[in-house]
């Protein structure tokens, strides 16, 4: 089973006044039950950022202190706008840590790392979020749902973008991660 298609869960609780602008209900809830592991993807992504920032060492200490603060940045206004769509699409979005762990498989790593692998990690979380949000776009286009499909086109060239930006820290060599 793909991705998409185990996500794609119905159960969630619609909470509020429902949103009328043409999209069903058990669309909204699938939607927002694919929506919430991508925000959980993107959450884990975002705090693994923002760690590499602050511990990154080595001599492209500043070039590479740099580049992953512009990436939690935006990786936060990214964030921010899937828990908003799940808003808006009728249901609760999830927003502590206990629920983003249910919700991803994006693997932490506790221990110190180097600033390769900091690059090789990241590398391979952007390229996993590419590869399920193209999943879950093929899904969305499928409902009609064009404003979801418009957020996560958006974000699914952000995230190939930098996995353009990472890769080009190699030069030559191949990453080691799979
Ligand atoms: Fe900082």
């Amino acid at each position: 089973m793909g991705y998409a298609a185990k996500i794609k869960k119905t159960g969630k609780k619609a909470i509020g006044v429902q949103p009328d602008v043409g999209i069903k209900m058990k669309t909204r809830e699938e939607v927002a039950s694919m929506l919430s592991s991508l925000l959980a993807d993107t959450y884990f992504v975002y705090l693994k950022t923002q760690n590499y920032h602050w511990n990154v060492q080595g001599p492209r200490f500043v070039t590479l202190h740099k580049l992953f603060e512009e990436q939690y940045r935006e990786l936060a206004q990214a964030i921010d706008s899937l828990a908003e769509r799940v808003r808006f699409l009728g249901f609760r979005s999830p927003g502590s840590f206990i629920e983003f762990r249910k919700l991803s498989q994006i693997q932490e790593e506790v221990s110190i790392v180097t600033a390769e692998a900091m690059i090789e990690y990241l590398l391979a979380d952007h390229e996993t979020i590419a590869q399920n949000i193209r999943e879950v776009v093929a899904v969305v286009q499928e409902t009609g749902d064009s404003g979801t499909e418009d957020l996560l086109v958006q974000q699914l060239r952000w995230h190939e973008k930098n996995t353009w930006l990472l890769r080009s820290h190699f030069g030559e060599l191949a990453p080691v991660v799979q």
